[in-house]
């Protein structure tokens, strides 16, 4: 018996909510197979394939994907009476900013819960989630692999208690992707970091959250477009992204209602009112991205 998931990529902090606002998008996507084998106890991962030139570990405790897959066997109880083997098939970059390892850390998680019987509910099956993507950037956040496990826009009121609220998503709302092939570990990204806010670049920031989750339950996309800001940590990140600021400027000059760093970057994110705009905004990201001399993905998806 064996079970096949499809983990989607997403975009992390959405501007306005740095750790704690994330949505889902169609693709790309890490696929994550599991079987049970009878020959051991625990979880072994036999394969990981779509690395490229890097090594992502097998060892199962270095493994966001593993480390998920095994904290959710002890979690049951079953991690000396079941095996289970795992093939990581990795379908996007990581260092992308599209939250490639909780997506392979939610991918295993659901499809042991799955290989399983489903036991448990997917919002019961996300705190072993972040556990497995906290193997990758060292921090405990829910930001990728909440929206990644349930799909949609969530917002996480507590980190520390995996408090999650789905968010409405508007009718027509699209999103533009652009990947620079750049490459930011989220580990590095997290350090240019500052620990304090002035109190001001608080309430601008407080001011913009608010407002977003308000344009979210009302519809209102001119007040989402006026929302979609980042005071805190753009301003801290945007110069590890080459082009960062003609490619933010070509977004909101071809209709994008907001432009900015998707998680930890460089992926750049655009929201747009309707999926043609989005790829026409998309295409203008990419062609701003080029003559900085930074080649590109696109990718264009519904929220
Ligand atoms: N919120 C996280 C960050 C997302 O921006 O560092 C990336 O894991």
């Amino acid at each position: 018996q064996e079970v096949r998931v499809f983990a989607p990529a997403t975009v992390a902090n959405v501007a306005v909510g740095f750790d704690i606002l994330g949505f889902a998008i169609q693709r790309p996507g890490d696929e994550i197979v599991a079987r049970r084998s009878t020959e051991f106890t625990g979880v072994r991962i036999t394969t990981i394939t779509g690395t490229g030139d890097k090594v992502l570990p097998l060892e199962v405790e270095r493994n966001t994907a593993g480390t998920a897959a095994l904290r959710l066997l002890e979690h049951l109880g079953l991690q000396d009476s079941v095996g289970i083997e795992l093939e990581v098939h990795k379908r996007m970059p990581f260092g992308s900013g599209l939250g490639s390892s909780a997506a392979s850390a939610a991918g295993a998680a659901v499809a042991v819960n799955t290989l399983l019987g489903s036991p448990l509910t997917r919002e019961a099956i996300l705190y072993f989630t972040v556990l497995g993507e906290e193997v990758a950037d060292g921090s405990f956040h829910a930001d990728n692999v909440a929206p990644c496990l349930v799909g949609g826009i969530t917002l996480i009121r507590s980190n520390e208690s995996l408090d999650i609220q789905h968010l409405p998503v508007p009718a027509n709302l699209h999103v533009a992707v652009v990947h620079p092939e750049i490459e930011i570990l989220t580990r590095d990204a997290r350090a240019v970091l500052s620990d304090t806010v002035p109190l001001k670049t608080a309430i601008h920031q407080l001011g913009s959250l608010g407002s977003f989750v308000a344009a979210l339950y009302t519809n209102d996309l001119p007040l989402l477009g006026r929302s979609l800001r980042d005071y805190i940590i753009e301003p801290q990140r945007k110069q590890l992204i080459t082009g960062f600021d003609e490619v933010q400027q070509a977004a909101l000059e071809r209709g994008a209602l907001g432009c900015s760093i998707s998680g930890a970057g460089p992926s750049m994110f655009a929201l747009c009112d309707s999926g043609y705009l989005a790829q026409a905004v998309g295409q203008a990201m990419q062609a701003a991205f080029q003559q900085r001399g930074v080649e590109s993905q696109l990718y264009v998806s519904p929220i």
